[in-house]
């Protein structure tokens, strides 16, 4: 069949197999919306500069929302012989209030700028609901970090024991890590804020256009000042695929960790029966599902990241077919987002935490070690390094003994140096508040940043 929205200079049918290869209509079908939205204000602003005629206009409209009530009806008929979403609607609207008025929506615009206009709409759209739910998920951070500022847990490094830290700081951590997901979200909004609409195919048009006008009207700040820029420009789809890539780094690490804190060997919480799933033939199991999908559907979004890179990098100026990859990774990247964060929200909010197995837990590794160095160097005035090999052989002999050194209760037995008081120093507790600096694991410090967070979310 002969494509009507091209086929002027064309003497044969386009090949069944060329039709189906080329189309893109299952994949951007979703973007009909923005699509609707950018006609929409497109024909406003052709009709503003007196391109249109207000007659036109209207009919223009009418035909737009009875097509975008037939896609959210269902009644819509997605033909691949359309190509994409923009023919298809721009086809639909021309039966709908025929062709004469119909044909005239194109003026003044391409479908380069028009893709890559409704591409940075639902990428706009995307990183405002990333940022909602990100913050939902701090949410739920802070309501454990402030209920759990003592109690207490240890501190890992190289997955080893420690130092004793609070429930609350460490989850804190994720808290953090999902706020700077949010400013590099809101990064990513402030550059995607630049009106590609009115670039045409990439060098602009002879008629006398308004772009600003279309740009206010669809909610962008300003234009996108180089046409060709306009058209080839995908930079706002790699930063929200880089920035969901990051978010999952996070999300993989705290589902990571909610694994291996739930594990038997662990045992530090308790992931609930609605969000564990069973075995079909170990009758005891309770599984982690929901943490170990997250953690690998990291790897789909990382691949999504790399793929559009690749597309991109090399492209000659300006638009190439090869952008029309651009979507379907972006697409399931925010889809997959979007599920994962709800998912992970709803699955926090019920964990319990064990506090007595935490604290059982700090009684193994010698976690006090570094109390006891810091207390030679404040009080008996011993460079840190030799306080450091002093305690190191404290920990050497209470380990011949079987036993941790949060358990001695005469260290002066062990080296005279230490005086009686230095036995308060065998406390997690006091660990815990004797940090003075900021940011430190301290309740005070605890409380400070939950401050400084509460704050954040405010200002959203
Ligand atoms: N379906 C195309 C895409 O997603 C739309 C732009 C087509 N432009 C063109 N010159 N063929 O990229």
């Amino acid at each position: 069949m002969k494509n009507e929205m091209w086929s002027g200079r064309f003497s044969e049918l386009s090949d069944e197999l060329l039709q189906k290869f080329n189309a893109s209509l299952d994949i951007d079908k979703i973007l009909f919306k923005e699509d609707i939205s950018g006609s929409i204000a497109h024909a406003r602003m052709l009709e503003s500069c007196g391109i249109l005629k207000k007659e036109e206009l209207d009919d223009i409209i009418k035909g737009l929302n009875q097509i975008q009530d037939e896609i959210e009806q269902g009644e819509f008929i997605f033909d691949i012989k359309n190509e994409d979403i923009h023919m298809a609607i721009e086809k639909r609207l021309s039966e709908i209030i025929g062709a004469e008025t119909g044909g005239k929506l194109h003026t003044a615009r391409s479908r380069n700028d028009q893709v890559a206009t409704d591409f940075k709409l639902f990428v706009k759209k995307s990183n405002t609901e990333l940022i909602f739910l990100l913050k939902e998920l701090i949410e739920t951070i802070i309501s454990y970090a402030k209920e759990h500022k003592m109690t207490i847990m240890p501190s890992f490094t190289h997955l080893q024991h420690a130092q004793p830290v609070s429930f609350s700081f460490y989850i804190l951590t994720y808290a953090f890590m999902f706020m700077r997901d949010i400013r590099r979200l809101q990064n990513g909004l402030e550059l995607a804020d630049y009106s590609p609409l009115g670039s045409c195919a990439c060098a602009g048009t002879s008629y006398q256009t308004d772009r600003k006008l279309s740009a206010q009207m669809l909610g962008f700040k300003d234009i996108m000042l180089n046409a060709m820029d306009g058209v080839s420009d995908r930079d706002f789809a790699l930063d929200l695929l880089y920035n969901i890539a990051v978010i999952f780094t996070h999300t993989s690490r705290l589902c990571e960790e909610m694994i291996l804190f739930s594990s038997s060997e662990f045992n530090f919480l308790t992931i609930n029966d609605s969000f564990s799933t069973g075995s079909s033939i170990m009758p005891q199991k309770r599984n982690p599902d929901v943490c170990e999908l997250i953690r690998g559907k990291t790897g789909r979004v990382y691949g999504n990241l790399v793929s559009l890179l690749t597309t991109m990098k090399a492209l000659p100026l300006a638009y190439n077919k090869d952008m029309q990859e651009d979507k379907e990774g972006l697409f399931d990247s925010v889809k997959t987002a979007r599920e994962s964060l709800i998912i992970l929200n709803a699955m926090l909010k019920k964990i319990q935490i064990n506090k007595e197995n935490m604290l059982q837990a700090c009684k193994k590794g010698h976690l006090l070690a570094t109390d006891l160095a810091d207390y030679l160097v404040r009080e008996k005035n011993i460079p840190f390094r030799k306080a450091h090999f002093i305690v190191g052989d404290l920990v050497a002999q209470a380990e011949k003994k079987g036993i941790d050194i949060s358990q001695i209760e005469d260290l002066a037995q062990f080296n005279p140096i230490f005086d009686k008081e230095a036995v308060k120093l065998l406390s997690f507790e006091n660990s815990l508040n004797s940090k003075q600096s900021e940011g430190s694991s301290s309740k005070i410090s605890a409380e400070k940043q939950i401050q400084f967070l509460e704050q954040f979310l405010d200002s959203l």
